[in-house]
């Protein structure tokens, strides 16, 4: 069977389950898909055979030609709606790339990052010694970075209201059920086409649940934009800013943090060099670099998408590295492996080991494929790793952390999404 017309839909149930099962194991199991990954970059012909690249050069290809490999492929799996990630080119995606990147600027990171990371530590170093990463944390200093991207209005959205009494009312609960609602929404697009029936529903129920509470609000967040464009477009933009901002990059902190703790000489070098900075670490800036490239060092081990999809629209070829071109025919799809790309031998230097000071000279922008690459990469992509690397301050500035194992499972999973980290101050 060829990948490129691969429909989990035709599966029976069983069948289905059992994918999207293996599919959720190897994405928390990347050194397993970079074993296979490995395979493919050293025969290609084989991965090209089923419409899958590997090699670090044919990814970098495939997404640097956005009219033969399309962003559509993530369309389906956008339950609320169209957005700019899963559009083709033309004005309606011109104007929302120009309007994401007018809310980035209003972004005050890392001063918010840092203000809210500092607020979180103050209250977990006078709570219980055990703490949930996700809820107690990450959520929060994510949301409070986020914040100007709906700006004034950001209480009408939470709330669902222009009410200004229901606005006065949003509490802590509140924003908890946003983020959980934008949660569900993100996890089908990570989830994608395998997910199974009853994670569908949970997302086709927050993804109404979300339109509807955009839907009450566009007044309010035309203002905060300082735009008067109709109301769909608003709507259309702040339905997909609120899911794709706000959880992927809460869920690549609990990664990022889940790998540093699996390195526990690299937490000490850095926890150690936290604590002499003493007061300094929030200001000292050779540290803030040098937990930059940590943070971009650890998702490269733990990218939360390892694999990317594009569609086909019509007949073309692709280089994967082999001696001939694969055959793309139109109407299918190509599924990008990324954590293989970014451990490909022949562009990153000595890229098995953990390095966060490696040299990537020329190959620099390989270096942020987490994020994609190309036109079509992620504009809040240095906003996040630095909203990350507050966040990762923060975390330092604790007494030493672990996984708090032994009352149950430190980490719990809900498909491809992690739930809950539950941490502990030793
Ligand atoms: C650590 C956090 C994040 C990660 C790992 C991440 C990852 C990605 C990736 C891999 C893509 C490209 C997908 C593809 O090429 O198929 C992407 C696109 C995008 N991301 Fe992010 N993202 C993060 C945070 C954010 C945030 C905070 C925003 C807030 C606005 C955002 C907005 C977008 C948008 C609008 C696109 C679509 C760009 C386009 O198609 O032109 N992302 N992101």
């Amino acid at each position: 069977m060829k990948l490129s017309t691969y429909e989990p839909d035709a599966l029976p149930p069983g069948a289905r389950s059992l994918s999207y099962g293996l599919f959720c194991w190897l994405n928390r199991h990347t050194t397993v898909l970079r074993a296979i990954g490995a395979l493919l970059r050293r025969w290609p012909a084989i991965g090209g055979r089923f419409g899958v690249v590997a090699r670090a050069s044919a990814v970098k290809d495939v997404l640097e030609r956005t009219r033969s490999f399309s962003n559509t492929a993530h369309a389906a799996n956008m339950v609320s709606g169209d957005y700019l990630i899963g559009m083709d080119p033309g004005p309606t995606y011109t104007a929302d790339r120009d309007l994401v990147h007018e809310r980035l600027d209003a972004l005050d990171v890392p001063n918010a990052s840092d203000e809210e990371a500092r607020k979180r530590i103050a209250i977990l170093q006078a709570g219980e010694r055990t703490f949930d990463l996700i809820e107690g944390y990450l959520m929060w200093v994510v949301f409070h970075a986020m914040k100007p991207l709906f700006g004034s209005a950001t209480d009408a959205v939470v709330a669902g209201s222009t009410d200004q009494s229901a606005q006065g009312a949003v509490d802590e609960g509140l924003q908890r059920q946003y983020m959980l609602e934008i949660r569900y929404v993100a996890g089908q697009l990570l989830a994608g086409s395998l997910a199974t029936l009853e994670l569908r529903r949970r997302a086709e129920t927050c993804g109404d649940a979300l339109q509807a509470r955009i839907d009450r609000v566009t007044g309010p967040i035309g203002t905060a934009w300082g735009i008067k464009s109709a109301s769909e477009d608003i709507e259309r933009n702040a339905v997909g800013l609120a899911w794709i901002s706000h959880p992927v990059t809460v869920q690549s902190g609990a990664l990022v943090v889940q790998e540093l703790l699996g390195r526990p000489k690299v937490y000490d070098q850095l926890w150690l060099r936290a604590r002499s900075l003493g007061d300094r670490v929030w200001i000292d800036a050779d540290f803030r670099r040098d937990v930059r490239d940590h943070v971009l060092e650890l998702m490269r081990f733990r990218p939360i998408f390892p694999l990317l999809a594009r569609d086909v629209p019509r007949d073309t070829e692709l280089q994967t590295g082999a001696r001939q071109n694969a055959k793309c025919p139109g109407g299918g799809k190509i599924s990008l492996l990324s954590v293989a790309a970014l451990f490909d031998p022949s562009a990153v230097p000595d890229s098995g080991r953990f390095c966060p000071n490696r040299n990537w000279g020329k190959e620099d922008p390989l270096r942020y494929l987490m994020f994609g690459y190309g036109y079509r990469q992620c504009p809040a992509r240095d906003h996040a790793v630095d909203i990350l690397t507050s966040a990762l301050i923060g975390l330092l500035t604790l007494p030493r952390l672990q996984l708090a194992r032994g009352e149950g499972k430190a980490i719990t999973y809900d498909g491809p999404l992690m739930l809950s980290m539950r941490m502990r101050i030793t």
